[in-house]
């Protein structure tokens, strides 16, 4: 069977969320700046949609973590391959992830990011798989919930392939 993309959320369906995102975010931001924290390099095409539907100010920065192995699963083992530029004091931070799968990479990344004294911390992430959770993770903001299937597009990758699918599919044919 030949590699092939089938759509689990189409692109009109992901801007319509990410737009409902952007408001509800807005309203609970209110007479605040949001500083979005994007993890790399998934996070990326949520970050920028979701940025331009936020009607608060926003600052941004950028953090790449990866967690030693590959493949498709993590491995719980998370380093820091690029921290971010600004430090976090007094501001309200949210982060902005792809997807919440074992909920490794996050809960430590959370951990990190809340010793650096912010004055709130939230997250949000485009797609979540709970029923792959391994370590608990409070999620202020999700997408879409999603089976647990390997999904690719809106900056998500198989083996750094299908990043830039316009929508969230699953990839069939591979093992
Ligand atoms: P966790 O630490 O297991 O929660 O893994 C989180 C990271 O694994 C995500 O930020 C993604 O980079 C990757 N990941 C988990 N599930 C998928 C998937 O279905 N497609 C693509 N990447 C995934
Ligand atoms: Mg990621």
């Amino acid at each position: 069977m030949a590699e092939s993309v089938e759509v689990m959320h189409s692109e009109a369906e992901v801007a319509k969320r990410v737009e409902e995102l952007g408001r509800q975010i807005s309203e609970d931001y209110a007479g605040k700046q949001v500083h979005l924290i994007c993890v790399l390099k998934g996070g990326v095409f949520f970050m920028c949609e979701l940025a331009k539907r936020i009607s608060v100010p926003v600052s941004m920065d950028f953090m790449s973590v990866g967690s030693y192995g590959n493949g498709t699963s993590s491995s719980g083992v998370v380093k820091i391959a690029k921290d971010l530029d600004e430090p976090l004091e007094g501001k309200d931070v949210l982060v902005v992830e792809d997807i919440i799968d074992s909920g490794r990479t996050l809960s430590y990344l959370l951990e990190i990011l809340k010793g650096r004294h912010p004055k709130s911390l939230k997250l949000c992430t485009l797609l979540d798989k709970p029923d792959r959770r391994i370590k608990p993770v409070k999620v202020d903001y999700t997408g879409f919930e999603i089976p647990d299937e390997f999904v690719v597009g809106y900056g998500l990758d198989y083996a750094q392939k299908y990043r830039n699918l316009p929508f969230i599919g699953v990839v069939k044919g591979v093992e």
